[in-house]
């Protein structure tokens, strides 16, 4: 069974909105969701193929050599939910070893972009005996979309990878995994994939790369604006700046103004004035330490059942189990 969920009308609406309270805060900044539409989520997969940017390759690597760990032990019949899915390379590979002997599997994927969850349909449709089902929501709606179908006595695998949970504050990022806790019963998992922190000249070069790919998509959000909102942003007056904040172990990403400048956003009702310099922050990637992945995972309800580290790149995979 497949379905997909969401109207475009809300999502305009809640675009709209949105960016009326955003723009309008002292920073400036967008919800990075916003990033993925169709164009952004192309951006994004491109962002992974970059040689400087590893952490996609070495989360493929560390589920690829651990996928059978990841679920073993489960009793049947299982479901696995994927928070934000992109292609859904990742998770064919933690399915793989799974559905090669035989076991029937539940797969929920969520995720803002309907290209993203069309994409992984199609990735995952390489695997007979699949049941998937499409959320077209953010991380909260869709779990709470997954909480009410949730079959008692069927073990539930929630699968948060890319280190999106460092996109998230930290008292956010405790507050979600809790959220995550909500919806599982003692014994489920979650798998949770992040980025630890590493020299300051590697994670530049990963969040503002030579070919300019990163500032692209990063820039693709005024693009949408323009398009979606009929906003007058003018693409040479910005700039993508990528900061390291080591105080607070996160990158930060802007588009900064170079000009004082006045934007229009005619339908959020809106004028927005810069100063040169003057940045909408974007994004931030917060960094870890594998004690710090530990720690949240605690203070939300989770122990650490498996713990692996890929060593060039420095990313962490985490399978928490429910207590
Ligand atoms: N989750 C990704 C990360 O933090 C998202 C990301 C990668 C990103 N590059 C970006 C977000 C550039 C905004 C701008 O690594």
């Amino acid at each position: 069974m497949e379905q997909t969920s969401g109207t475009e009308l809300t999502a305009q609406a809640r675009l709209a909105e949105d960016v009326r309270r955003d723009l309008g805060a002292v920073p400036k900044r967008l919800r990075p969701h916003y990033l993925y539409d169709a164009l952004g989520s192309k951006l994004f997969e491109a962002i992974c193929e970059l040689p400087d940017y590893r952490i996609t390759r070495a989360e493929c690597r560390l589920l690829s050599d651990h996928a059978y760990e990841i679920l073993a032990g489960f009793e049947l019949p299982s479901a696995v939910v994927e928070l934000g899915c992109g292609s859904g390379e990742k998770l064919a590979l933690v399915v793989e070893p799974w559905v090669v002997s035989g076991r029937p599997l539940a797969i929920e994927l969520i995720d803002v972009s309907d290209t993203a969850l069309q994409m992984a349909r199609r990735t995952l449709s390489r695997f007979p005996g699949l049941t998937v089902s499409l959320h077209e929501a953010t991380y909260e709606d869709g779990l709470a979309e997954v909480a009410r179908s949730r079959e008692p006595g069927c073990g539930l695998l929630v699968a948060f990878l890319g280190s999106n949970i460092g996109n998230l504050d930290p008292d956010a990022a405790v507050a979600f995994l809790g959220d995550i806790r909500g919806v599982l019963e003692p014994g489920d998992r979650l798998l949770l994939g992040a980025d630890l922190v590493k020299p300051e000249r590697d994670l530049i070069l990963a969040y503002d790369d030579p070919l300019g790919v990163t500032a692209a998509f990063n820039k693709n959000l005024l693009v949408r604006l323009n398009l979606d909102l009929g906003a007058d942003f003018d693409l040479e007056q910005f700039a993508h700046r990528a900061v390291w904040n080591p105080a607070a172990s996160r990158i930060e990403m802007h588009l900064e103004s170079l000009s004082a400048q006045t934007v229009r956003v005619a339908d959020a009702d809106l004028r927005v004035q810069f100063a040169v310099g003057e940045s909408i922050w974007t994004e931030s990637s917060y960094k870890y330490r594998m004690d710090d992945l530990v720690q949240m995972g605690a203070t939300a309800g989770f122990g650490v059942r498996d713990q692996w580290v890929e060593p060039e790149a420095q990313f962490a995979a985490t399978v928490f189990e429910a207590r």
